[in-house]
């Protein structure tokens, strides 16, 4: 009997996974045309991370569009691009990033499918406007003819039970067995790493995938573009690929990838991970696991006692329950 090594039912040894260590515009120069069935990636916002030097909006999308001219090149003709951005702020005006994107992408040829309003539950708050809770991602395909497995990424129903209610179908299950389509909000869980709740203890939401990157994918958000976008075999790049989240959730999906990234350390840490997904030690958040909601016995979903006063609860408090 032929005794199965469970981790290559798991990650394919067939699978090209390349980490290129580089800038994106030289290293997109060497690459066949058409290759890829995915591109998605996470630019630099150009907000003064460690990996960027801050420049004028202009400067910052003049370097951009001559990159995604590249990418367009390197895209199949079913391919598709997501494009994952949030807001540059400039002494305190928000400038939303997919605003400007969208004109570069539409003028060279590409057509919007969905903008999918990534939302995370959260993150820094701001004093001065509202706290910003969601990020956006542009997917846009080249053509008309483009791959989209939807049965690939539906998600269970609220109400399988229900019925059609008049029709030839009357009484007949409504929905899909299958799975709903999972809409263009994900709830998908963001970097609890950078939030209030990373030093509290007893909350389980700190996130396996940390790595000492500023601002990770997290592996499923990926994971469903992959699945719906591309087929198995297919290739997948990520442009501006950080610590190789792209890459992992490619490898973990049968396809193959490529990541360009210009800073050494996260190369190092791409290829780090890749190995250790191979070897089954990589700590990934499973794809579609629910978001953990602190119950009311929680410490965190406490009021703190300091917040208490003589009389009860002070009202602003009472709002924030
Ligand atoms: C927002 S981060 C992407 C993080 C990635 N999604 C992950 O999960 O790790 C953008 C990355 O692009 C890299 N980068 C910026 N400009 C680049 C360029 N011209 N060529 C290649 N990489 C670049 C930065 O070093 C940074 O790691």
């Amino acid at each position: 009997m032929e005794v199965k090594e469970p981790l290559f039912e798991y990650v394919s040894p067939h699978i090209t996974t390349d980490v290129v260590c580089g800038e994106s515009k030289s290293i997109l120069k060497n690459i066949d045309d058409e290759k890829f069935d995915l591109i998605i990636t996470s630019p630099p916002y150009n907000i003064g991370k460690s990996y960027e030097v801050k420049q004028s909006i202009e400067q910052y999308l003049g370097t951009q569009k001559e990159i995604i001219s590249e990418l367009v090149r390197v895209l199949s003709r079913q391919g598709s691009i997501c494009w994952q951005v949030g807001n540059y702020v400039d002494k305190g005006e928000v400038f939303p990033l997919d605003i400007y994107y969208y004109q570069i992408f539409k003028t060279l040829g590409l057509r919007l499918r969905n903008r999918i309003i990534w939302h995370f539950g959260h993150g820094l708050h701001a004093s001065n406007r509202f706290s910003g809770r969601y990020e956006t991602i542009l997917w846009f395909t080249k053509s008309d003819e483009y791959i989209f497995n939807l049965d690939n990424v539906r998600v269970p129903s609220k109400y399988p039970g229900k019925l059609h209610f008049k029709g030839d179908k009357k009484g007949l299950p409504s929905g899909n067995p299958l799975g709903k389509n999972p809409s263009d909000i994900w709830e998908i869980v963001a970097q609890d790493w950078e939030n209030e709740l990373w030093n509290i203890p007893n909350v389980k939401s700190n996130h396996p995938e940390k790595t000492e990157h500023p601002c990770q994918f997290p592996v499923e958000l990926v994971e469903r573009c992959v699945l719906a976008l591309t087929n198995t075999k297919s290739w997948v790049l990520d442009p501006f690929a950080g610590v190789g989240s792209t890459l992992l959730a490619a490898l973990k999906n049968e396809r193959h990838s490529m990541g360009i990234e210009k800073e050494s350390n996260y190369c190092a840490i791409a290829e780090q991970r890749i190995k250790d997904l191979k070897d089954g030690r990589l700590k990934i958040r499973p794809i579609n696991k629910p978001i953990h909601i602190p119950s009311a016995n929680d410490k965190v979903a406490k009021i703190p006692g300091e917040w208490k006063s003589e009389n009860g609860l002070k009202p602003n408090t009472l709002f924030e329950i």
